[in-house]
């Protein structure tokens, strides 16, 4: 008998303690869906059946324009969700100093996790603003331009590849892998990966598990996500012990190598190797500035070029008008120069459209550092220190109050100074914005349009049947935009 009622005052505590925050946002008058104990209102989070951006989706769709915030819970924590540009860029950038950490700062071990020990996206305060300088100097145009014809490299080893295997299709994403590790091999250390060459490059195969979410992962990230006090125990580890091996190996020989031979070059090995004489760092220090930029580098722009290609293949218009653009500014190799590939607009709006549709991170979020007021059109939240503030990317570019016909591939919508409009308003955050903005957004950009640009130049793009495009489904077993199946391509070569 007491055994029993020890259990069931165990099953009521557990359950108070639960959907203790449930009526949160009630209390401080904030609009919210009804939240279910033990899911709150991300089910998936925990089912993971499907994303769990189409749970973000659900809260966004039934509450946008009716208020400009709306709160929720992530398992049992409050969260406040904003649906209004402005109020996005009072957050991103006119109140950034209340706002400048992310919650992904907390999560790791710098002890287990050193390759990403000294990640900006995982670091606060003084320390991400320390880290954060060092890396930044890495992205001026000058060393970017320096970097450009390693890139063009790359470019013709893609080229040959696909023409070699032209009767084949291409899952998109691993043909975009490929050519990113490639490129962020080369400009980091100055290596090359041979990804096109070999059947399995052990770069290529070291990225994927540096990224691949295990389930441990997941389990971790809903424990900490759901109960924050317990960040102090509970530590994700992202890469295993193999992987954070290999990296330092290959930063130590490449070391050795410049060393030996007494090698200079521009590159982000060299901008690091200035860091070591400056700042005194150790191996480890160095191991994890360029592990940063590997891991930071590759994934996010295969995922967007690849997206960016699948839409030029459905969309054949798109896909002529961009091929005249580029045809008129190439060079006898077929090959766009660095100051021109800047100033091709139709590109660049090509490209921001397919971030706009497919971004590869599909939400990004703030930590409120001291509590601080919200307000827009009359409306105002008070939100408190600790309060973890969401930002749903890619339900504000699916908004047909901010793009007219959201689901239609059209990057004219750019035109007349307008992409620069959408992005100054924080209606189209790709990147971020303000002062944590992605730190290799100018790489990102200069490495995926100078894919699109080569690949629209030698062949006509068109989407295989093997695409399950009916519509396209988020891989929930993934944190970044990954749709299952894969984005099959065929390729038909032009004569040029
Ligand atoms: C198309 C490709 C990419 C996309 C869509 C992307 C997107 C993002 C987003 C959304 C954030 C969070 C920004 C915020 O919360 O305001 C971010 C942060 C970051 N990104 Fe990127 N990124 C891309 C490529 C890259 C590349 C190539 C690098 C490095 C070489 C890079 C390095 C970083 C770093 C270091 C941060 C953390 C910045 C900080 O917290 O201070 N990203 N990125
Ligand atoms: C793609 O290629 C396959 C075989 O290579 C072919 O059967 C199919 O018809 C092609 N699809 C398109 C849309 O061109």
């Amino acid at each position: 008998m007491i055994f029993i009622l020890i259990i069931l005052a165990l099953i009521v505590s557990v359950y108070i303690y639960l959907t203790w925050n449930f009526d949160y946002w009630q209390k401080r008058n904030v609009p919210a869906p009804k939240a279910t104990p033990f899911f709150g209102n991300t089910p998936n989070n925990f089912l993971r059946k499907q994303h769990v951006t189409y749970d973000i989706d659900k809260i966004y769709n039934e509450f946008k324009g009716k208020t400009p915030f709306v709160g929720f819970i992530q398992t049992r924590e409050p969260q406040l969700m904003l649906l209004e540009p402005e109020v996005v860029k009072d957050v991103l950038i006119r109140k950034f100093n209340a706002f400048r950490n992310n919650p992904f700062t907390d999560m790791i071990d710098p002890k287990n996790d050193p390759l990403f020990a000294q990640n900006p996206f995982f670091l606060k305060d003084e320390e991400w603003k320390e880290k954060r300088a060092e890396i930044t100097p890495a992205f001026t145009i000058n060393r970017l331009k320096v970097l450009y014809p390693l890139i063009q490299d790359v470019l013709l080893r893609m080229v040959k590849y696909i023409q070699d295997k032209i009767d084949d299709t291409f899952d998109a994403r691993e043909l975009c892998a490929k050519y990113t590790v490639d490129v962020v091999s080369n400009c980091i250390f100055g290596i090359d990966a041979q990804s096109f060459v070999k059947e399995k490059p052990e770069i290529r195969e070291m990225g994927r598990k540096l990224f691949a979410p295990s389930t441990l992962i997941f389990v971790k990230m809903f424990i900490v996500n759901s109960f924050p006090f317990l960040k102090k125990f509970v530590k994700v580890q992202f890469s295993t012990f193999e992987v954070q091996q290999f990296f330092v190996d290959l930063m130590k020989q490449t070391l050795k190598y410049r060393e030996e031979n007494k090698i200079q070059r521009e590159d982000f090995l060299d901008h690091v190797i200035q860091l070591r004489k400056k700042k005194n760092l150790d191996e480890t220090a160095m191991a994890s500035h360029t592990i940063s930029f590997f891991t930071d580098g590759f994934e996010t722009s295969s995922i967007a070029i690849a997206h960016a290609l699948y839409e030029l293949a459905k969309n054949k218009r798109v896909q002529n008008k961009l091929r005249e653009e580029v045809n008129k500014n190439c060079d006898g190799n077929g090959l766009v120069s660095f100051e021109t590939l800047n100033e091709m607009s139709y590109l660049d709006q090509c490209f921001y459209e397919a971030l706009r549709m497919h971004p590869p991170a599909m939400f990004t979020s703030r930590i409120c550092d001291e509590t601080v007021d919200l307000e827009f059109e009359g409306k105002k939240v008070t939100v408190d220190k600790g309060m973890n503030v969401f930002l749903p990317i890619i339900q504000m570019h699916y908004d047909p109050e901010i793009f007219l016909e959201p689901n239609k591939f059209h990057p004219e919508r750019f035109d007349d100074g307008e992409l620069k409009n959408y992005r100054d308003r924080c209606a189209l955050i790709p990147f971020g914005n303000g002062g944590r903005q992605c730190l290799g957004m100018k790489f990102a950009l200069m490495q995926s349009k100078a894919a699109l640009a080569a690949i629209v130049h030698n062949f006509e793009i068109s989407v295989n049947e093997k695409t399950q495009d009916n519509p396209l489904v988020l891989d929930p077993n993934e944190f970044l935009n990954i749709k299952i199946g894969g984005l099959w391509l065929n390729f038909t070569r032009l004569s040029v």
